[in-house]
């Protein structure tokens, strides 16, 4: 499986800032083995699609979707909307869309199906609290979170896919890691992983879901990517801060080439 390395701009970066990103970040920093992604704002997928062309080895997601395909929903954008723009990938239920916005695991699960039927790739985000994970509820936090997203995914066909698309992937992202400069150790990442592993071999069976990429995110950076990268259940990273600055995401890019994980 090729090793992913994800940046997730958050709210940074509108079209103009996305055009002198991209002129100053060289995917060269990527070697063979190495897929890059960037999730950026909305509204700047159709200027980073225009930067990017059509077949350029960094993929384009968005943040968010709604899971109607059009409708009365003020303020908000679908997963066809973002594929017309030139979205291939599109992130459902991010912690600070669950925190901050109370999406719940149904609604989750709801927004993966509709990425999926706009045949793009959704990345599903899960993870447990500081809180959680002292009570010793990981597990059942994180099984909760997976398990609308794989009760619907046998449901919901997928739509005419870009060449090379990929199902489905999870991003592991312990709540208490994200933006606070704690990272999972390699061992916790590599348990929490596991752990998910074996939900999707449950769910989908042992090679289909083997198929499924799963990212560490929280608090990644250039130094500690490596480490992380090193453990054999982490197929790649997803990274908010340190994708924002193009020299910044080149170094995670590069620290990660060479690297095949399982
Ligand atoms: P961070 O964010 O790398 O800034 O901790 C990761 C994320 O929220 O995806």
């Amino acid at each position: 499986m090729e090793t992913i390395v994800a940046g997730n701009w958050k709210m940074h970066h509108g079209p103009a800032e996305t055009h002198s990103f991209l002129d100053r970040f060289t995917a060269e920093a990527a070697g063979d083995g190495v897929r890059l992604l960037l999730f950026v704002p909305a509204l700047s997928v159709a200027a980073a699609r225009a930067r990017l062309g059509a077949g350029a080895g960094i993929g384009l997601g968005v943040q968010n979707v709604h899971w109607e395909a059009a409708g009365a929903f003020t303020g908000e954008i679908s997963a066809e909307m973002a594929r017309g723009a030139g979205a291939d990938f599109a992130l459902v239920g991010h912690s600070e869309r669950r925190q901050l916005f109370g999406e719940t695991d149904a609604e989750t699960a709801r927004k993966a199906a509709a990425v999926r039927r706009a045949g793009m790739t959704p990345v599903v985000c899960v993870g447990e609290t500081l809180e959680e994970r002292v009570a010793g509820r990981l597990q059942e936090v994180v099984g909760g979170q997976l398990r609308p997203v794989l009760e619907t995914y046998g449901r919901t066909p997928h739509g005419a896919a870009g060449a090379g698309s990929l199902p489905l992937m999870i991003a592991y992202e312990p709540v208490w890691a994200i933006g606070t400069g704690r990272t999972a150790t390699p061992e916790d990442a590599g348990a929490a992983h596991a752990f998910i592993r074996a939900r999707l071999a449950g769910s989908l069976g042992a090679a289909r879901g083997a198929c499924v990429p799963i990212l560490y995110g929280g608090s990644v950076h250039a130094a500690n990517a490596r480490e992380l990268l090193d453990v054999p259940e982490v197929n790649g990273v997803l990274v908010g801060g340190a994708s924002l600055d193009p020299g910044s995401f080149a170094g995670i890019a590069s620290a990660a080439s060479g690297r095949e994980s399982s």
